[in-house]
């Protein structure tokens, strides 16, 4: 029998707890309409005592929402449960979830109570919810540091007073899996009424194991997880949604008949709006959603995934909404690669013209992080010039400053032969532009000099557009390189070729 894992998306509440991710009532009421597509099946929206933004934000969305079940959080206290109630008024499928810390330690320093009195609180407060709600979640806080025989008594205790969900929260990220799931274990083990429960899991990711755990959890029978998109919440976050979800479903072999509702095409636009809204910028290396998880600069690997994808990747990327897996021209890519980046520009070349350019495209991506389409469109065009090149670029030396006549050297390979001239000028590229002239001896007029980046940043290859006068004349030149009085004398040379 297949059963289903509960997805309690706790973004609008944990996640905007996140330090500086605070988000506006309409923000969260897009946010919600987002993570209902996304097929959660609860949206905790808020915690209504706290501000009355917060409570306008339950509202909103209980009144807006319709598939998923609305959830508001309060603490264990008459003036919370009413007022979440009141926020939850309108929702279609309410849900309230209160909290108490059972941890000695939370006891001891926070509450100053005995657990007898912590045990009371609960009874009475569950009682009361369940009068105002029909759908109640209790979280025992601080559960991985509670002493297990009062959490059991407190979790039967609230499931006697009508819980339906009893969640089990790591608060302070300090379990690992295998304790995750005895513990689990040990309350399916010793708490008589569980099976009226559904266990739940909300763990932090203060050690980086928030997801490991949650899904050791469910191997050991918990059937709700607490998560939050790109895992954001307090301090280190909670257990990133995403994760959950495609393990559980890429991992078949391990969660066998487990599913979850969510439609993971939408992961990816989620992920985007999440970091949009919050302005939490998703790193690059983040599991499942970071700009670099189905990106692969190594050659080896790009040669295999052009060959067979999943020979360097897990899952699809079209399944979490990425279009396709991304190619990433470095220094470490291969000449595959290429020529089939190449082709999809619509540059179709022999193995020798690929091979040439493959030593041009390594000498680039030595200078460059990442070569961009247009950087190889530049070299392709170079390649594809029917003109044969007379005089070639070799090298240039430049002396320039605030307070100096700038002076170039410029070496060019011209009649079968290496030859330098040097120069002074007005400026660098004047130097340079002369010291061609006295080499090449044609005499031509500089009437227009464009300089653009041809990608973006600070590395991008410049690219200089240039139009000479040669006896009655115009030609243009063009001319690429990461330094500009390089691109410079190559778009000069490159009009030159055409008049000598
Ligand atoms: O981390 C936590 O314990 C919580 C509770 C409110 C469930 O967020
Ligand atoms: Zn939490």
């Amino acid at each position: 029998m297949k059963e289903k894992i509960i997805i309690f998306d706790t973004t609008l509440r944990d996640g905007e707890q996140a330090p500086g991710a605070s988000l506006t009532f309409e923000q969260k009421l897009e946010l919600a309409i987002q993570l209902e597509r996304l097929g959660v099946d609860v949206i905790e929206a808020g915690f209504p005592v706290a501000s009355p933004g917060d409570f306008k934000a339950v509202e909103t969305i209980a009144g807006s929402i319709k598939k998923s079940i609305i959830c508001g959080l309060a603490r264990c206290l008459s003036k919370d449960i009413e007022t979440a109630a009141k926020a939850l008024h309108k929702a279609r499928n309410p849900r309230m979830h209160i909290f108490l810390a059972t941890s000695k330690i939370h006891l001891k320093y926070k509450f100053r109570k005995a657990e007898d009195e912590i045990l009371a609180l609960a009874t009475r407060a569950t009682r009361k919810a369940r009068k105002l709600c029909p759908d109640i979640e209790f979280s025992p806080e601080d559960a991985t540091r509670s002493d297990r025989k009062f959490l059991f008594k407190v979790i039967e205790t609230v499931i006697a007073q009508g819980a339906k969900t009893v969640n089990i929260p790591d608060t302070v990220g300090y379990s690992y899996p295998q304790e995750m799931y005895s513990l689990i274990a040990d309350i399916r083990d010793n708490v008589p009424n569980i099976n009226k429960a559904v266990i739940s899991v909300h763990c932090h990711d203060d050690l980086g194991l928030a997801a490991a755990n949650s899904l050791s959890g469910i191997l050991a029978g918990a059937r709700q997880v607490h998560c939050t998109v790109n895992g954001i919440g307090e301090r280190a976050g909670n257990a990133s949604l995403e994760e959950i979800a495609m393990v559980v479903k890429t991992r078949k072999d391990s969660f066998k008949n487990i599913f979850t509702s969510i439609n993971t095409k939408e992961i990816f636009r989620t992920s985007r709006l999440v970091s949009s809204l919050t302005g939490f910028v998703v790193p690059p290396n983040k599991a499942i959603v970071g700009k670099n998880a189905f990106a692969h600069e190594s050659g080896i690997h790009q040669d295999a995934v052009l060959k067979k994808r999943n020979t360097y990747e897990i899952m699809n990327p079209k399944d979490v909404g990425i279009d396709k897996s991304q190619i990433v021209l470095g220094k470490h890519s291969g000449r595959h690669a290429l020529a089939k980046r190449l082709e999809k520009l619509g540059f179709i070349f022999s193995d020798k013209k690929v091979n040439t350019i493959f030593k041009k495209f390594k000498i680039l991506a030595d200078k460059k992080k990442e070569v961009f389409d247009d950087d190889l469109i530049a070299l392709a065009e170079e390649e594809t010039k029917p003109l044969e090149k007379k005089c070639e670029f070799v090298s240039i030396k430049s002396i320039t400053g605030t307070d100096i006549v700038p002076e170039a050297a410029v070496t060019l390979r011209y009649k079968n032969k290496v030859v330098t001239a040097s120069s002074s000028g007005d400026g660098p590229i004047d130097a340079c532009y002369r010291a061609i002239d006295k080499l090449v001896g044609v005499k031509a007029k500089l009437i227009s000099y464009k300089l653009e980046a041809l990608t973006i940043g600070k590395d991008a290859q410049g690219l200089v557009r240039v139009e000479l006068k040669i006896n009655k004349d115009n030609v243009f030149g063009r001319g690429a390189s990461t330094d500009v009085l390089e691109a410079s004398a190559k778009a000069y040379l490159d009009a030159l070729n055409k008049k000598i």
